[in-house]
């Protein structure tokens, strides 16, 4: 049986300099070829809300939401490290419910781990929960959840005091128990910064090189919509078109009359069709 990695694996692959790699998925057929193109990191992302429910933001994703599209995860994988995003408002009410929530997606969505957006204030709560087991990947600079308070989805942390105040959140997770922190739309120049500070992996998504990692979107890098694609992002393969190309000639063909063929067709012997139309057709 193959093992499943743990926290442990992803520090050493940091410490060994070996860039990790993280990808979501959601479903059993994105979690399968991200296992089998050896992604070891598993993010069931609140992306979820706009990749595959079609939000405009991740502020409607529930918890239940997470929890369903987690369990598949899991399950149809062995060795990936799988990560719970903790959804809008789920993390950030009191540390009691949260460690519940956070417990939830743990038990239900059987992930390894769980990811929460937030810096410095919500370090506390973020202690309560790694204090209860369960291993926690932080997230600061664009925290999508925070769009409306950002004004859109903007690179963070331009300017020295937002700056400063990235570079103190990330410290503050650490501090607390986090065993990675998500890089979201940072400086590329301030998230090398961050990283070298820190002695847990930083993955980043729009922050450039210099992370530990890095975390795309799975209908990013495979350009599944084609009217847009962040800037972060790079189209690995146009897979959108393929599949719309494809599903363009599975219409022409069953209009012209072309689809299915015999070979897509079942066959039965002609006396067991004579019979069948004579016990109908007797009984008429
Ligand atoms: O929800 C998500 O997919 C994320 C990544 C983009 C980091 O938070």
């Amino acid at each position: 049986m193959t093992k499943r990695l743990t926290i442990l694996d992803i520090q050493k692959m940091r410490d060994d300099n070996q860039p990790i790699t993280m990808l979501t998925a959601y479903d059993a057929f994105s979690a399968r070829v991200a296992e089998s193109a050896n992604v070891p990191f598993i993010l069931v992302g609140d992306t979820v809300g706009m990749v595959v429910q079609g939000h405009d933001s991740t502020i409607p994703v529930t918890l239940d939401h997470i929890i369903y599209h987690s369990e598949i995860v899991s399950r149809v994988t062995q060795r990936p490290l799988i990560v719970g995003d903790m959804p809008f408002m789920t993390a950030t009410t009191d540390r009691q419910s949260s460690l519940i929530n956070a417990g939830r997606l743990m038990r239900e969505g059987r992930v390894g781990a769980v990811k929460i957006e937030g810096g410095e204030f919500i370090a506390e709560t973020i202690h309560h929960i790694t204090q209860a087991g369960i291993p926690v990947v932080g997230h600061i600079g664009l925290t999508p959840q925070s769009v409306n308070q950002f004004g859109g989805f903007k690179v963070q942390g331009r300017g020295v005091e937002q700056a400063v105040q990235l570079v103190r959140d990330a410290e503050a997770l650490q501090q607390a128990g986090a065993f990675a922190v998500v890089l979201e739309l940072v400086p590329a120049p301030l998230a090398t910064y961050i990283t070298q500070r820190l002695k847990i992996p930083t993955i980043g998504i729009g922050a450039g090189a210099g992370c530990s990692g890095q975390v795309q979107v799975f209908h990013d890098v495979l350009t599944l919509f084609s009217e847009f694609l962040p800037r972060h992002a790079k189209r690995f393969v146009d897979a959108g078109t393929i599949i719309q190309d494809a599903l363009q000639q599975y219409v022409k063909e069953v209009e012209a009359s072309q689809f299915p063929t015999a070979e897509q067709a079942f066959n039965m012997s002609e006396a067991v069709l004579a019979e069948v139309r004579a016990t109908i057709e007797n009984a008429d």
